[in-house]
């Protein structure tokens, strides 16, 4: 249970978080419940989205879940649709759901790049774009999770760094088009994050201590350090915050210690 907020910062509002079944997003979606929010969470795979359900249901939250790919725009607005029919509102939305794998350039196919691409990118645009109207109404804001692996390059990752420098660029767009309907755009970028999925397929245990060493604050992050991102961005605290990608890295970015 995280401890650093008041319990009620997010007290009445509705959070739409895609991918929100597992790992950082998970986290994030939990943190969210346990701060007076209402989850609404989708992903493709329906077991994750019962077993969010039940462990946010067991502290007293509530979770609304819907399947949906967001590559698939007419999936994605169904989704909102639904959400907006169970709660009559969203006040916040989470971009949650990424793909990921490790593969040098000359042997990923198009196919593979624009795979991750789909998800990552055009998902997140996808949902940004079937929420408008939702988060107009509500003064909402929108959460994108991105990454730090395209600030400087990282191998076996253009795949991943073409589509993060993406969200970051919808992130920075949203803002200012969306920023006259009170609407906030923001962002987070997780550096290494322990207990992940994405680091589990990045990372060989092996190189988890040398990396360690690297990295400023000589440790990796934990999901809570994402979460308190996440709470203070989406919270009242970051009301004139529009436009940001928050860097959750331990600084580690900064030493160009490549993850891959
Ligand atoms: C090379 C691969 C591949 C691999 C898939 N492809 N896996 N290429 N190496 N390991 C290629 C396939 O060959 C195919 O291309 C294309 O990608 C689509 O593959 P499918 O399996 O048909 O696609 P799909 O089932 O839609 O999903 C693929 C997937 C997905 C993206 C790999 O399974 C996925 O998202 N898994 C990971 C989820 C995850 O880890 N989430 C956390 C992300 S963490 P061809 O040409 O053969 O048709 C994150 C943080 C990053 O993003 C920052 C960390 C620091």
């Amino acid at each position: 249970m995280n401890q650093v907020f008041n319990k009620d910062i997010l007290q009445g509002k509705i959070a739409f978080v895609t991918g929100g079944g597992t790992g950082i997003t998970g986290g994030v979606a939990k943190a969210f419940a346990e701060h007076g929010a209402k989850l609404a969470i989708t992903s493709r795979k329906e077991e994750n989205l019962a077993a969010m359900k039940a462990e946010v249901e067991s502290f007293g939250g509530e979770c609304f879940t819907v399947a949906a790919d967001v590559r698939d725009f007419e999936a994605v607005e169904n989704a909102i649709a639904a959400t907006r029919e169970h709660y009559g509102k969203i006040d916040i939305v989470v971009n949650g759901a990424a793909g990921n794998f490790l593969c040098a350039a000359n042997e990923l196919s198009p196919n593979g790049f624009g795979t991750v691409v789909d998800i990552d990118t055009k998902g997140t645009f996808n949902v940004c774009r079937a929420s408008f109207e939702a988060l107009k109404e509500s003064k909402g804001q929108i959460l994108n999770i991105s990454a730090t692996l395209h600030y400087l390059a990282t191998p076996m990752q253009i795949h991943v760094s073409a589509a993060k420098a993406g969200v970051d660029a919808i992130t920075r767009n949203l803002s200012v088009e969306w920023g006259r309907h009170g609407i906030r755009v923001n962002g987070i970028a997780p550096g290494p994050i322990e207990d992940t999925e994405g680091m589990k397929r990045l990372l060989m245990p092996e190189l988890k201590e040398k990396l360690t060493r690297k990295i400023p604050l000589q440790r990796f992050g934990k999901i809570a350090d994402i979460e308190n991102a996440a709470l203070f961005l989406t919270s009242d605290a970051a009301s004139y915050v529009n436009g940001v990608t928050l860097v959750v890295d331990g600084g580690q970015w900064l030493l160009g210690t490549s993850l891959a």
